[in-house]
């Protein structure tokens, strides 16, 4: 796999889960990393963590959804390191498992699209003029959600799709700049300790895999077999996949 080694990537969602464990990860191929999530503390203990590692971290509490703040980050980035290599678009949020029927309001649509679409679209504005300079990567961290539906999920699912309709268009509007767009659709990923569905991926296995499909420039990865076939299955038989997400998901429930 290329290394990423003192190249500078910017990681939104650092404070836990993958984006943590993308940023250790890169921090041991010497980078130089700009960290983004809005709990300071969690964020700041990571960028620790990344410099005890042997990179150049800095944490940068950043609420996505705000596009000032977006603005900010890439600002603090460039003025920190004076480029970008990667924008990773990692932040997210699944929010809680209910039916849009059962929805008290509409909030939880609204969050999920204006942290998981908007928010990742905020920041790949602020950072396009830089990696159109460096020929860099982006990556956009979806979910299987953002290729087919899920029950009791509309909203997350929304938001992941809408993700998907901006990344691939402008994959295509990029084709002749170098930059890359790499597209990441996670089934279950969990804590190696947590109590998890068989074959859920720990953060450590995603974030690797994550980085070797970004280092490919590949155009997108689908972390399991069950979703590739998934999505051939939706192609050729949607009301079978229907079907079947809707028994899987009731297990989960
Ligand atoms: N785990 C899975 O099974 C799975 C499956 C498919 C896709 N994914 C996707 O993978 C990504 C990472 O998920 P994870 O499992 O690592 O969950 P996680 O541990 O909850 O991480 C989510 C990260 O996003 C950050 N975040 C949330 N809202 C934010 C906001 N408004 N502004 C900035 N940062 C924000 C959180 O930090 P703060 O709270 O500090 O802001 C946290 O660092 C998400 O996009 C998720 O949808 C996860």
């Amino acid at each position: 796999m290329a290394g990423f080694r003192d190249q500078v990537i910017v990681i939104t969602g650092a404070s836990s889960g993958i984006g943590r464990a993308l940023a250790l990860q890169l921090a041991g191929q010497g980078t130089r990393l700009a960290l983004a999530a809005r709990r300071a503390g969690s964020l700041e203990a990571v960028a620790q963590e990344c410099r005890q590692a042997g990179a150049r971290a800095v944490a940068v509490p950043t609420d996505v959804s705000r596009q000032e703040q977006c603005r900010a980050l890439v600002e603090r980035t460039v003025s920190h390191y004076g480029r970008i290599d990667m924008l990773i678009n990692d932040a997210g949020v699944s929010g809680p498992s209910l039916a849009f029927a059962e929805m008290k309001d509409l909030a939880l649509l609204e969050e999920s699209l204006r942290i998981n679409c908007l928010g990742a679209a905020y920041c790949t504005y602020y950072a396009l003029p830089y990696l159109k300079q460096s020929r860099g990567r982006i990556v956009g961290v979806s979910s299987l959600a953002g290729r087919s539906g899920i029950p009791n999920r509309s909203a997350y699912s929304a938001s992941k799709h809408a993700m998907t309709g901006f990344f691939d268009s402008l994959r295509i509007e990029l084709a002749d700049t170098g930059v890359s767009v790499t597209m990441i659709y996670p089934d279950y990923v969990a804590d190696k300790d947590a109590e998890v569905p068989r074959g859920t991926l720990t953060y450590d296995k995603a974030a690797s895999m994550i980085l070797a499909a970004a280092a490919a420039r590949k155009r997108d990865l689908i972390t399991s077999g069950r979703g590739k076939l998934a999505i051939w299955i939706k192609l050729f038989a949607p009301d079978v996949l229907d079907r079947f997400t809707r028994q899987a998901a009731s297990k989960y429930e």
